[in-house]
């Protein structure tokens, strides 16, 4: 996202819920139907029957104003986990799946992610961004206004670092969500190198790594740990080098199989463990005491036809803190709305919709080690914001298929309904 901060006036809001990002699963539903944003951040809230003259003196400054017509008001969502740098569709695998195949037998025979870097080697550069460009702007759309964005379909040298360096020329781009990209080098082993996996890893650490570090092309870095991709050992020694270079840590885990990723990722200090579908109760745990994330994912559950979802309620429970993302990607999650993973988390993982709200936004922020700047609507944070043409909160997730904002304001620019 560029930076041209703005300020603006919001009137007559119907209803303001704040997710309160120091505190799992609160959502309060504010005494104010006004809001001042100043350069781009949440300025003061004011309520017009016992603030007018406030409001008056605002209004009187010239500020840009924005009507809301008793909108429901809510932070855009943060979405902490999506891969939107391919360049194919994988339609004809879920058509396989759907008939049957199974997602790793796919991946086996040199479908899935491999397939993904194959058309993204081959794409032409300028049509890949063009695309990269549409996605994200799709996100916007939707009422997402941060977005974190991994590589990972290019797994080379060479396109690893053009994936990267595509979303930080997007970031530029205005409109465009607050983007954090992550490297996601470790998301597959190449073929070249299945015989001798050391030198793909060995690439990462000397040839991937120092660059995105001296550019400043990722926040965090992030591994496929999964017996099927990476060992709990290979991921440990990519992601402790990943550290050590001064990146934040996450990690895809416990999809497919049990195999003690949760507990790793917690162990590591990682940020978050993303999936979870299989995490045990002691995985759980060790997650709970390190703080780390718990990022579900139920867009990739429902995509794959899988039947076990992750244990939200235990987690919860157990003080887990969640958050809830896409995983939007072309083979196990070609889903951007977060309202329909909001309808997921709902009535699959049995969520309460203030508990879905908060884990998409307060949640999202703390996966991204954001906590308090985005994802919330307290004074000094982003004023990143939707507007919903709802009464209450339990509407948002309740209505699905075609969900979207009424109006989504940027660091304080309300966007045109077009972008
Ligand atoms: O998060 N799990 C690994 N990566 C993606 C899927 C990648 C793909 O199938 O293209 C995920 O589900
Ligand atoms: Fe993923």
């Amino acid at each position: 996202m560029s930076d041209t901060p703005r300020s603006l006036l919001i009137t007559s809001i119907g209803k303001a819920f704040a997710p309160r990002p120091d505190s799992p699963y609160r959502v309060d539903l504010l005494q104010a139907d006004c809001l001042y944003c100043r350069e781009g951040r949440i300025e003061a809230w004011l309520d017009s029957a016992s603030q007018a003259a406030e409001i008056e003196a605002l209004r009187r400054k010239g500020l840009p104003l924005c009507d809301a017509s008793d909108a429901l008001l809510l932070p855009g969502f943060v979405d902490s986990h999506t891969h939107p740098v391919f360049f194919a569709h994988r339609a004809e695998e879920y058509e396989m799946r759907n008939a049957g195949r199974d997602y790793l037998e796919i991946q086996r025979a040199g479908g899935g992610i491999l397939s993904s870097r194959r058309s993204l080697m081959a794409a032409d550069p300028a049509e890949l961004k063009a695309r990269v460009r549409q996605r994200l702007k799709r996100f916007l759309r939707l009422g997402t206004t941060t977005v974190e964005a991994k590589s990972g379909y290019g797994l080379s040298v060479e396109h690893e670092l053009l994936s990267l360096r595509l979303l930080k020329e997007l970031d530029a781009e205005s409109p465009m969500p607050r983007l954090y990209p992550t490297l996601l080098a470790a998301h597959s082993v190449p073929p070249e190198h299945r015989e001798d996996r050391e030198e793909w890893f060995r690439r990462i650490n000397e040839q991937i790594l120092p660059v995105v570090v001296r550019e400043g092309l990722a926040k965090h870095a992030d591994a496929f740990c999964e017996p099927a991709v990476l060992s709990l050992q290979e991921t440990e020694t990519l992601m402790s080098r990943a550290r050590e270079a001064g990146l934040g840590i996450k990690l895809h885990a416990e999809q497919i199989e049990s195999a003690g990723g949760g507990a790793l990722a917690a162990r590591l200090g990682a940020l978050s463990a993303d999936h979870l579908e299989e995490i045990d109760e002691a995985g759980i745990q060790a997650m709970v005491e390190a703080g780390t994330v718990f990022a579900l994912l139920p867009g990739s559950t429902y995509f794959l036809g899988m039947e076990r979802w992750a244990p939200a309620r235990r987690i919860i429970e157990a003080g887990g803190r969640i958050a809830l993302c896409t995983d939007f990607n072309p083979g196990s999650s070609h889903i951007q709305s977060m309202p329909f993973i909001l309808s997921l988390a709902t009535c699959r993982l049995k969520m309460s919709a203030e508990e879905a709200v908060w884990a998409a936004t307060a949640g999202g922020a703390l996966a991204l080690d954001a906590a308090g700047e985005i994802g919330c609507l307290e004074p000094g944070a982003a004023a990143d914001l939707c507007l919903w043409p709802f009464q209450d909160l339990a509407q948002l997730p309740y209505t699905c298929g075609d969900n979207r904002p009424a109006r989504v304001i940027l660091g304080g620019e309300v966007l045109g309904q077009e972008e």
